[in-house]
C-alpha cells in the first residue's frame, strides 16, 4: 500500500505557530477539522504551510465540486476583477447577475416559468425560500426533518436539527418549525424495516397533520434530497414521490436544498432528478461558484414574484465576481461531464468500501448516490452503536497522513466524502490507500483494547 509522502509531520512547525496566533485572536466558536495551515491549493490537492502536500476529501465543505482554482473559473473572475467589483445588485444592476438567473431556472429541475433570487450564504438562502413560501401560501408553518441541516441564522438553525454544536445554549429558536423524521433506514425512528415499511416515514406526514400542526397552516416542507451534515443518508424510491404527493394534496410547497447535493455531486446536475423528488423551490450555494460566496433560490416564478420590489436582496447579495465565477462553473460542469465523473468516482470508492465493510466490524454501512458517498462508523454491527470517538481517530488518522477528510452525522460517526470531482484516479486512490490504512488502525486498535479487557 503506497502512502502519501510527507516534507513534516502533521501539523507541522509553521502550522502549530499559526494555530498559537489564531488561538489568541479567533474565537473559539469558529471550529476547524483539521490543524494545518493552507498555503495553497490546485484541482484536488492542498499545499500546507509547511510544504506538505495534502489530498482534499473535503473540498471547503463541499463547495469544490469543480475543484480547487479552476482554470477556467480563475480567468473569469480576474475578467471580472478588472471592470467592477461591487455595485450591489440593489443599487446598479449588471449582466452576470441576470445570466446566472437565467442558467438557473433553465437547469434547475421543475416545468414551466422559474425565477430566481440570488445571496451569499446557504442558510441565507433557506430564510429566503421560508420567506417566499410564507408570502406566497399566506401560512406560518415550516415542517423540516430529523437530522437535517440547513444553516446557522437563527430561521436556519430552527430548521436544524442536531442539538451540539448548533444550536445548544443559542435558545429560543423561531417558533412555527416542526420536526419529522427522515427516512434514515439504518436508524429507522418507528423501528421499521424497508420495504416493508412501505415508507411509514413519508405516510405519516398525514398524521403529522393530525396530531401536531394543521396542514392547512403548513406553507412549506424543507428536505435535503440526501442529507449532508446529518450523515449521507439517502432515502429510498418511493420517499419522494408519496412525500411530493401529500404536499400537493394539502397546498404545501416542497422545499428542496440542494445546498450540498447539487451540482454533480450526485452524479446529476441536482439530487432532485435523481431522486423523484419534485420541488417548487430549490436553494442552492457552495459548489455554485467554485470557492466564491453566492447562494441561489430558484422556483417558479409565481410562487417566486410574491414578494413585492424590495422585500429581497442584501448588500452583496449577487457578487458580481461570484456570479462570473458561476457562469464558468456551470459551463464547466456541463462541458467536462462532471456528473458522469461523480457516478465513475462514487463506482471506484463503493468497489473498495465494500471490502472495508465485510473486513471490519467498525464499518457499519456505505451508503451513498454519485460522488455523495460516505462510511457510518459503529462498534457493533448487531448494536449499531455510534463510534464517535474512532470516527474523529480515522479522520485523525488521515490529516496526520496527507488526507483531508470531514465527518457528519447526528452522532459524529459518519466520515464523508466531499472530493473535488476533477481528483485524478492515482489521487483518488492514494487518497483511499490513506482513509483504508486508517480504519485498518483504529479497528485493530479497538480489537486490541478489547482482547485486553477480557
Ligand atoms: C444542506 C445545507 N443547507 C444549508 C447549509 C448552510 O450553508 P452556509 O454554511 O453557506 O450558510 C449547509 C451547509 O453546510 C448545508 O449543507
Amino acid at each position: 500500500m503506497s502512502t502519501i509522502q510527507l516534507r513534516t509531520s502533521i501539523p507541522g512547525p509553521n502550522s502549530q505557530a499559526l494555530m498559537k496566533r489564531r488561538n489568541a485572536a479567533v474565537v473559539q466558536g469558529a471550529y476547524h477539522a483539521t490543524p494545518v495551515f493552507v498555503d495553497k491549493a490546485e484541482g484536488a490537492v492542498i499545499v500546507d504551510v509547511d510544504g506538505n502536500r495534502l489530498i482534499d476529501f473535503a473540498g471547503g465543505i463541499g463547495c469544490l465540486n469543480t475543484g480547487h482554482r479552476a482554470p477556467n473559473v480563475i480567468a473569469a473572475i480576474r475578467r471580472q476583477l478588472d471592470r467592477f467589483l461591487h455595485t450591489s445588485f440593489n443599487v446598479l444592476p449588471y449582466e452576470s447577475y441576470v445570466a446566472v438567473c437565467e442558467k438557473l431556472n433553465e437547469i434547475v429541475p421543475g416545468g414551466g416559468p422559474k425565477k430566481t433570487l440570488l445571496v451569499n450564504t446557504g442558510a441565507e438562502a433557506t430564510e429566503n425560500a421560508v420567506k417566499i413560501a410564507r408570502a406566497y401560501t399566506k401560512r406560518p408553518a415550516i415542517v423540516a426533518f430529523e437530522d437535517a441541516f440547513h444553516g446557522r441564522t437563527y430561521m436556519a438553525m430552527a430548521m436544524t436539527s442536531k442539538t451540539h454544536p448548533y444550536k445548544a445554549g443559542f435558545e429560543p429558536f423561531p417558533s412555527e418549525v416542526y420536526r419529522i423524521p427522515y427516512a434514515y433506514c439504518y436508524r429507522c425512528s418507528y423501528s421499521m424495516t424497508y420495504p416493508s415499511c412501505e415508507v411509514f416515514c413519508a405516510r405519516h406526514l398525514e398524521d403529522t397533520f393530525k396530531r401536531v400542526v394543521a396542514a392547512e397552516a403548513v406553507a412549506a416542507v424543507i428536505v435535503e434530497p440526501i442529507l449532508g451534515e446529518g450523515g449521507f443518508v439517502t432515502p429510498p424510491p418511493e420517499f419522494y414521490p408519496t412525500l411530493g404527493d401529500i404536499c400537493r394534496k394539502h397546498g404545501i410547497l416542497l422545499i428542496a436544498d440542494e445546498v450540498q447535493t447539487g451540482f454533480a455531486r450526485t452524479g446529476a446536475m441536482f439530487a432532485c432528478e435523481r431522486l423523484g423528488l419534485g420541488p417548487d423551490l430549490v436553494v442552492m450555494a457552495k459548489s455554485l461558484t467554485g470557492g466564491l460566496p453566492m447562494a441561489a433560490v430558484t422556483g417558479r416564478a409565481d410562487i417566486m414574484d410574491t414578494p413585492g420590489s424590495g422585500q429581497l436582496g442584501g448588500t452583496f447579495a449577487g457578487n458580481p465576481a461570484a456570479c462570473e465565477a458561476a457562469l464558468a462553473v456551470l459551463e464547466m460542469i456541463e462541458k467536462e461531464d462532471l456528473c458522469a465523473r461523480a457516478n465513475v468516482l462514487g463506482e471506484r470508492f463503493r468497489k473498495r468500501a465494500s471490502k472495508w465493510q465485510s473486513e471490519w466490524e467498525l464499518v457499519g454501512e456505505v451508503r451513498g448516490l454519485g460522488a455523495m458517498q460516505a462510511l457510518e462508523l459503529v462498534r457493533s454491527k448487531a448494536t449499531r452503536q455510534p463510534a464517535d470517538e474512532e470516527t474523529r481517530q480515522v479522520s485523525q488518522y488521515c490529516y496526520e497522513h496527507g488526507l483531508v477528510t470531514i465527518t457528519a452525522g447526528s452522532y459524529s460517526n459518519v466520515i464523508r466524502l466531499l472530493m473535488p470531482l476533477v481528483i485524478t484516479d492515482a489521487q483518488m486512490d492514494e487518497a483511499m490507500d490513506v482513509l483504508e490504512a486508517a480504519i485498518a488502525h483504529v479497528a485493530e486498535k479497538k480489537s486490541m483494547l478489547s482482547a485486553q479487557s477480557v
